[in-house]
């Protein structure tokens, strides 16, 4: 249950620096390679001879050649050549619009006349110098509308991560949600508190001292199919929290990119943007070994989670307040697939059969 036509973060440019890639996004088997002039590509991860994934193969002047017997081919998915065999009459291989931009490769696993470039969302940190962003990946076990859950209701926290970002005072300080388009919106402020550990050196990390109380808030951002960022920060108290002056405060936004490999399986692209210090390597690389211990005790939650769903199909979950953000999210997506069934009920009755 995901839309088809919309831009997902596939891969990350350094994962198709050695090698083309294989990766299912969507459902879809999908070949990512760079091509002439480190052109993005993506392709059918299908090789029109005997069906081995072109994936296994190797770029060579361009053009993908298959691991197997050396079929190569162009990126308009058509076989060029192959040893010793008259390839006309080859049956051409699915393009996937591809797109690669703010340090990520966008894929459109949908309709290819659809895909619009101008509609990938902007991110104004990620070509700014003002800012800088470190992060990782991993592919999660769980159904994708499991992880937005997470990411809109932080009141995990105080139980998943409670030796570095919970505190008790994220449980009792009420949350509220605002949907504006199909965007939904959670915010949660928590004034004159003590900083918890990560953002302790968050402080440290821009010079700030760590022992005095903050105001605290984090803003969680759905923006459909699959993105969630979370402005999330602390200034030395009474200064106005969010709206405090850059001098007194560490401020960052957390960035979640949700990408359905199967049903119930992602690619989930994790990391954080900030801007202070961005200069500072060696604190990015703190910061990410940070979020990627935290983004590691979710894992082991969700897959958990998913397993349990699994075995009791039909069971229901209750939506709480807590849940507002998720809820809406849900909702958006359910109007989004609802749109493209709509659209194209052939295809739709075809694919359900
Ligand atoms: S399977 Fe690719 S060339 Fe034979
Ligand atoms: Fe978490």
């Amino acid at each position: 249950m995901f839309p088809k036509n919309a831009w997902y973060v596939a891969c990350t440019p350094d994962e198709i620096d050695a090698k083309p890639l294989g990766r299912m996004i969507c459902g879809e088997n999908v070949v990512i390679y760079r091509a002439q002039e480190g052109r993005v590509t993506a392709l059918d991860n299908w090789c029109p001879h005997r069906g081995a994934p072109l994936s296994l193969g190797r770029v060579d002047e361009g053009k993908l050649v298959c691991g197997y017997h050396g079929l190569a081919m162009g990126c308009d998915g058509k076989t060029i050549s192959m040893p010793g065999q008259r390839v006309r009459g080859f049956p051409a291989n699915r393009v996937y619009p591809v797109v690669e931009r703010y340090g990520f490769i966008w894929l459109w696993p949908g309709d290819a006349d659809k895909a619009d470039p101008a509609t990938i969302p902007h991110l104004h940190w990620a070509d700014d110098p003002e800012w800088a962003f470190g992060g990782g990946m991993y592919n999660v076990q769980c159904d994708y509308r499991l992880m937005i859950d997470n990411l809109m209701d932080l009141t995990h926290e105080t139980y998943v991560h409670a030796s570095s970002i919970g505190q008790p005072e994220i449980d009792e300080t009420p949350c509220t949600t605002r949907v504006e388009g199909d965007e939904a919106i959670t915010s949660r402020f928590m004034n004159n508190i003590s900083a918890p550990p990560f953002w302790k050196l968050a402080l440290r990390g821009n010079g700030l001292p760590d022992d005095q109380p903050v105001d605290r808030w984090q803003i969680c951002r759905f923006t459909p199919p699959a993105q969630v960022m979370v402005e999330v920060g602390v200034a030395l108290a009474g200064n106005g929290g969010y709206e405090a002056p850059k001098a007194v405060k560490s401020y960052a936004i957390v960035v979640d990119f949700i990408t359905p490999e199967t049903e119930t399986s992602i690619w989930y692209f994790w990391g954080m943007a900030r801007n202070f210090r961005p200069e500072d390597k060696a604190l990015t690389a703190q910061i990410r070994e940070g979020q990627r211990k935290i983004f590691g005790e979710d894992l082991e939650m969700l897959e958990s989670q998913q397993r349990n769903i699994l075995r009791c199909p039909g069971r229901d979950m209750l939506k709480l307040n807590i849940d507002t953000g998720g809820v809406q999210a849900r909702k958006v997506l359910d109007r989004m697939v609802a749109a493209e069934h709509a659209a194209a009920p052939a295809a739709a009755a075809t694919a359900s059969a």
